[in-house]
């Protein structure tokens, strides 16, 4: 991709700062893609094991092995209550809500109902899974193929979620991370992750308005979004900022419902011929739900596509062919839902076509050409860009989008504002004498997100605050998705009055969070002091609180946590102290300074999730050490693996080193005949052993069996390797005998005229002497030992090892060394100034100078290195590393 080059270049690593990796999964319906922000590691799509880009949101079991991707996918038409996918729809769906019907319409998969009320899968060993494990256990997955390539541990992840995802759905998205042993850096909304890697490499001076269209498995979206570049001079302070204005979106007509006509039709085929009822068959729904996938690909460039399934169920061969045609008449009554969500978008935006420059397509099922002719038909084909990869885009955007999140990355300054597509609304029981509940729309739909909002309540006692959706977010879904409740109101209003607060109030901070959950951040009893002249001041901007049950809906920028203000100016690079938020933040600190602390008393919250509540931290932990469990279990079996093809592979290759053919190998040359014979009879007993106990070793006899030949082998490789690294060495020793040689030489005649001219020295005699013995018991022990090496065979043991003569040339390379380094005597330092500027007269001292460093031994000069201060080493066991929550409300 084009794309990718230029992404770099955007992307580069804050110096002097210990970094992390923050992973990027954009999690589909059929297809997950990932993305590692990682020190050193291109900015790219993270491939499979198979070097995929995509990996398909599947897990199967065959018996009791684990199976991702396609393999998983796979496994359904021979498992098919073993083989789980599409569990995107599922997330935190109600057990008896529309989906699950719809989802059991294209799955063979068995689901039970949770005790929260949500899904689970139960394999056809019993094993039940809820949906957020089989969820976390693909992002764990991912996390693998992410620390295999960062070689690090990674935690922080983004997840793409559609921008319609409930707080329900939103929950079980951070649960499954939870459970996957991640945190969460973000959530972010699939389209605004698209409209992110839209502008990683583009500019825009003059405002732009985009669609981003996206169609996938199990919903069609569209985001309408502005772009804009401020050009204020200077790199700190330009950047682009992107707005998502409206949103739209289709749950019915994705490409899983494609898919299923698809099949619809390949069951009537099936079943007309054949006068039987494939549905009958879950192993033939399974084969057909496949080649319905298969065929849709193919329809899509070709006018008609033949359907072939051998044996597909009661040994009957399946063959159908299907035209493009009789497909688009399948799905005619979809038509019009393809392109709606563009309208919805730009109606929910305030704008129209007109004002739109491009329609962005992404998502595999704008390779589908009905689809593409419902949108050229709608927006105009002068309006369709392909200019984003379809499949890519959003991952990417995700990852720079959480590389600026994590503060980590010096990233393009790229400031996103989302926004919810649904009404929010608050209620709470008025106090009245007659009790009645007041409801008041506290998010509106299009609200940006990374906001809050303060409520204010004339109340005096405890209060529970509800929070709903206006209407169902989904077919089945509740409405009412939190209550939060307000204690110790009596109790503070009280003391707030005895301190001469007059009318106290209590003040709710309500947050809707970038990801986009709602909270209640804070809850405070507040009174103002009469006499506090700055209070005074301030009541017009709190007093409306003063009508009975009226509440001050105090709409905020700023947002509620240092940790998201970040996040709200979205990008790495842009500190937040600096522009947008000044105001708010100017306003928060005038009313710390107006509020003596003894004017605020905090109340405690208490969260109920009344319909569909997330995991609990019990729940979690459960899941996270059920799913940890397989991983420890599947390690074992892969090191097993690995270990047995390791000892393998070992005795084939002593085996050769043995064979007769293979002659003054260095192998044979440096290995007696007895040495020979004994490696040959322990590998004919592994081979033995390997072929009548390799399938039920343990690792660890793997090992020993394969340490025992290597005992053996070590000797011969030894000499071998000491055979090779002798000239080196010699030549270390030598080189340090004559740079010391010369030296004395020539520091020897220098003390002579020194000592003449009544000059101070740099040395005396009892050094050099003492340099010279040192010299010369080097040269007598090189002398003789080296005679004696050279008469060695290379099959027997060296006389003297490399080792000790690269130590013994320290010895000498020390003291040269220390006489080397030392300085003229201070009292002529005019003179030995003068002296020394002068260029070296002899070839001697330069040469030892400028040996010292270069020593050509190499394993010396690791001395002279400066040891470069350790980076912080994260303190991270291996279970300890992420908190699990009970709420979202950070996020
Ligand atoms: C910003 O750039 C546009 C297009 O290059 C230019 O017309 C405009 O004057 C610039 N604005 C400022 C404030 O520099
Ligand atoms: C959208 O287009 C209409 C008509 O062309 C124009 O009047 C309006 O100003 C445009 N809106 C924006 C935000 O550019
Ligand atoms: C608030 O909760 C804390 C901890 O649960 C408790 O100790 C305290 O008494 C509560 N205060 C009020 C006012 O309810
Ligand atoms: C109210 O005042 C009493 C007495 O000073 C104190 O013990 C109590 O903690 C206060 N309660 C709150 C909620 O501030
Ligand atoms: C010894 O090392 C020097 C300098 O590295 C090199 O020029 C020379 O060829 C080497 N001699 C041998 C025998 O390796
Ligand atoms: C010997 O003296 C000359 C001239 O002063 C000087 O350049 C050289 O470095 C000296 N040699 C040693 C080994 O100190
Ligand atoms: C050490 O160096 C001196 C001077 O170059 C040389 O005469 C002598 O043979 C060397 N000794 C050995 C063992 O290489």
């Amino acid at each position: 991709m084009l794309i990718l080059p230029l992404a770099v270049s955007l992307l580069s690593f804050l110096p002097h700062s210990a970094l992390a990796s923050v992973l990027a999964i954009d999690y589909g319906t059929d297809w997950i893609k990932a993305s590692v922000m990682s020190p050193g590691i291109p900015f790219d799509v993270l491939l499979n094991k198979d070097s995929k880009r995509k990996i398909q949101a599947s897990v199967g079991w065959k018996k009791t092995d684990r199976l991702f991707g396609t393999d998983g996918f796979n496994l359904a038409s021979r498992f098919p209550s073993d083989s789980f996918s599409s569990i995107k729809y599922l997330q935190a769906a109600p057990f008896d809500s529309d989906i699950v019907s719809y989802y059991t319409s294209i799955s063979t998969a068995e689901l039970v109902q949770t005790s929260r009320n949500t899904v689970a899968f139960k394999q056809s060993d019993g094993n039940e899974w809820s949906v957020e494990e089989l969820v976390g256990m693909q992002f764990s997955y991912v996390k693998q193929l992410a620390e295999s390539l960062a070689g690090e541990k990674v935690s922080d992840v983004v997840v793409t979620v559609p921008p319609f995802f409930s707080q329900y759905q939103r929950d079980a998205v951070v649960d499954a991370i939870e459970v996957a042993g991640l945190r969460t850096l973000a959530l972010i909304n699939d389209g605004t992750a698209v409209a992110v890697n839209y502008a990683m490499t583009r500019t825009f001076p003059t405002p732009e308005y985009h669609v981003i269209y996206d169609a996938g498995a199990s919903s069609i979206r569209a985001t309408v979004v502005s772009f804009s570049t401020s050009n204020a001079t200077g790199v700190h302070t330009s950047g682009t900022q992107i707005a998502v204005l409206g949103v739209g979106y289709d749950l019915a007509a994705g490409g899983t419902e494609l898919d299923r006509r698809l099949r619809e039709m390949l069951i009537e085929a099936f079943n007309t011929k054949n006068n039987k009822d494939i549905r009958e068959d879950k192993r033939g729904m399974a084969k057909l739900w496949k080649e319905a996938g298969r065929i849709k690909a193919i329809l899509s460039a070709n006018i008609d596509a033949t359907a072939t399934v051998e044996s597909l169920a009661w040994d009957i061969d399946f063959k159908s062919k299907i035209t493009r045609a009789s497909f688009e008449t399948a799905c005619e009554d979809l038509k019009d839902h393809f392109a709606r969500p563009i309208e919805d978008a730009l109606r929910n935006a305030g704008l129209t076509l007109d004002n739109i420059t491009s329609v962005i397509l992404t998502g595999g099922s704008t390779r589908t050409p009905m689809i593409q002719a419902a949108i050229r038909a709608t927006v105009g084909d002068e309006k369709i860009a392909l200019n984003v990869n379809a499949d890519e885009a959003a991952v990417l955007g995700a990852a720079f989008h959480g590389a600026g999140l994590s503060r980590q990355f010096k990233t393009k300054n790229i400031k996103v504002t989302d926004i919810t597509p649904f009404d929010i609304q608050a209620s709470y029981l008025a106090t009245a004498s007659t009790p009645r509940t007041i409801t008041t729309l506290i998010f509106p739909a299009g609200s940006k997100v990374g906001t809050k909002k303060i409520l204010t309540f004339k109340r005096k006692d405890d209060f529970v605050i509800n929070f709903d959706y206006k209407t169902a977010p989904a077919p089945g879904f509740p409405t009412r998705f939190l209550e939060v409740g307000i204690t110790g109101v009596a109790e503070a209003i009280a003391n707030l009055t005895e301190l001469g607060a007059t009318e106290p109030v209590v003040k709710a901070t309500l947050v809707l969070s970038e990801s986009g959950f709602v909270s209640v951040s804070s809850a405070v009893a507040f009174g103002e002091i009469k006499d506090d002249s700055i209070a005074g001041k301030l009541k017009g901007f709190f007093g409306a609180g003063n009508t009975a049950e009226a509440e001050v809906t105090t709409p905020e920028s700023a947002p509620p946590r240092d940790a998201e203000s970040s996040s709200s100016s979205s990008s790495a690079s842009a500190t937040p102290s600096g522009v947008t938020n000044s105001t708010p933040e100017k306003e928060k600190e005038e009313k710390k300074k107006a509020t003596p602390k003894d004017n605020t008393i905090t109340l405690n919250t208490t969260v109920v999730f009344p319909t569909i509540p997330p995991m609990t931290v019990e729940h979690k932990k459960n899941a996270r050490s059920r799913l940890r469990a397989i991983d420890l279990d599947e390690a074992a079996v892969a090191r097993k693996e690995e270990a047995r093809n390791t000892f393998e592979g070992y005795l084939y290759r002593m085996r050769d080193l043995l064979d007769e053919e293979n002659r003054d190998t260095p192998f044979k040359q440096c290995s007696q005949e007895a040495e020979r014979k004994a490696i040959a009879v322990k590998l004919d007993e592994s081979f033995a052993w390997l072929h009548d106990k390799g399938d039920v070793a343990e690792t660890s006899q793997f090992l020993d069996k394969r340490n025992a030949l290597e005992t053996l082998e070590r000797p011969i490789v030894h000499r071998y390797k000491e055979i090779e690294a002798f000239p080196q060495a010699l030549n270390n020793s030598q080189m340090w005998n004559w740079s010391t040689r010369l030296f004395l030489q020539e520091a020897r005649e220098n003390l002579t005229a020194e000592a003449a001219a009544d000059l101070p020295s740099k040395w005396t005699k009892e050094e050099l002497d003492g340099l010279e013995k040192t010299l010369k018991e080097h040269e007598t022990w090189l002398n003789e030992w080296v005679e004696k090496q050279k008469a060695v065979q290379p099959n027997d043991d060296p006389v003297i090892e490399t080792t000790e003569m690269r130590a013994r040339a320290k010895v000498l390379e020390t003291a040269l060394a220390k006489l080397l380094k030392r300085r003229v005597p201070k009292t002529v330092k005019k003179k030995t100034t003068t002296s020394e500027a002068e260029p070296t007269s002899t070839a001697a001292s330069e040469g030892a100078a400028e040996e010292t460093p270069a020593a050509p031994a190499g394993e010396e000069k690791a001395e002279e290195t400066i040891i470069p201060t350790p980076t912080p080493v994260v303190p991270e066991g291996e279970q300890a590393q992420v908190p699990l929550q009970t709420t979202h409300d950070e996020l």
